[in-house]
């Protein structure tokens, strides 16, 4: 049996490159040889404020956009959080064995909640996302750097239950990528590449114009350096270095090779170039898929309808073990 690959995108805010380099791009690579599903977050997203027009729009949006970068509906399995009650339902039985103190622990918690307003749906978000992981006997989640705490709770409260009730959960491993990790802000490159920086100018988004794409490239920060060389790359200057690299899918090395003593200017006009080319092949599928809105939706339906067969599974046993009926 192939390996089961869970992974999931919040639809807030605008997805951007470092989602298509660390996150779209090796879940394509991985649809091929696995079971592959892919989940668009509401319920986590609305654990801070969100517009409900603009909710619904980014749901659609995001399905889209996983479409347009080479999701394949034949090989692998999209569909809305929300549309699957089971989710919420294994979350709160979940949430009767997760230690208070291990959730207060949680970075991203105190992250956000001093950013917004701290909400029982805020503190609890790591137990739906263990839900979302374990529903489906998951093995590999693909996730950037800053989700490996909240794998970590998914594994302890897989094994808690697991010594508890008996075997019923597999434990899931984090795939981390090394460019998930790797694709920072184009204005600060001390901070990942982030859908809610403030910075405008930080962030390239996966539907941006050229002239956006080619003014921010332009303005990105590097040192004040002139010519590329492999021993004296500054931060700002490696993150567009890695940018290429990823783009062109080859090494670092590779590129090295090919821009070595260009001008930084020179670069930045390459690298400019290819950005919009493949964003530009991105938009255009993207806009032909969320013209035909009954195709979308059939497509999330279809998911939905897998989704809820197979966590169904997992979700029944977990009720006849806690004395649910
Ligand atoms: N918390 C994840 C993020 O913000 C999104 C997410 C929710 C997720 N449920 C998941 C990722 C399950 C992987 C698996 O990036």
């Amino acid at each position: 049996m192939s390996k089961v690959v869970f992974s999931g995108i919040q639809p807030s805010g605008n997805l951007h490159i470092g989602n298509y380099i660390g996150a779209l791009n090796q879940w394509v690579k991985m649809q091929d040889s696995t079971e592959s599903i892919f989940c668009i977050v509401d319920l986590h997203a609305i654990t801070v404020p969100q517009d409900p027009v603009q909710l619904k729009e980014k749901v659609l949006e995001v399905a889209a956009l996983y479409l347009a970068c080479g999701i394949d509906p034949k090989k692998s399995h999209i569909f809305v959080q929300s549309e699957n009650p089971n989710h919420t339902s294994l979350a709160w039985i979940l949430n009767t064995i997760t230690p208070f103190g291990q959730l207060e622990r949680m970075t991203q918690f105190k992250d956000k909640s001093e950013k917004h307003e701290a909400n029982a749906g805020l503190f609890d978000y790591p137990v739906l996302m263990a839900a979302d992981i374990l529903l489906y006997q998951t093995d590999e989640v693909p996730v950037g750097q800053d989700q490996k705490q909240h794998l970590e709770l998914t594994r302890d409260l897989a094994e808690k239950f697991n010594s508890k009730f008996g075997q019923t959960f597999k434990l899931p491993v984090p795939v981390i990528s090394k460019e998930a990790a790797r694709i920072m802000s184009l204005q600060n490159p001390d901070n990942k590449m982030s859908k809610s920086d403030t910075n405008s100018l930080a962030t390239i988004y996966l539907l941006d114009s050229e002239d956006q794409i080619r003014e921010k490239i332009k303005k990105a920060v590097t040192d004040s350096g002139s010519q590329i060389s492999r021993d004296a790359s500054s931060e700002g200057l490696s993150n567009l270095l890695v940018i290429y690299s990823a783009l062109k899918d080859w090494d670092l090395n590779k590129t090295y090779d090919e821009v070595e003593g260009k001008s930084y200017g020179e670069f930045k006009n390459l690298l400019a170039d290819l950005v919009v080319l493949h964003l530009s092949k991105i938009q255009k599928k993207y806009h032909e898929i969320r013209s035909d809105e009954k195709a979308l939706r059939q497509v999330l339906g279809e998911g939905r309808d897998f989704a809820i067969e197979k966590s169904s599974q997992t979700l029944q046993s977990v009720k006849e073990k806690v004395g649910l009926v």
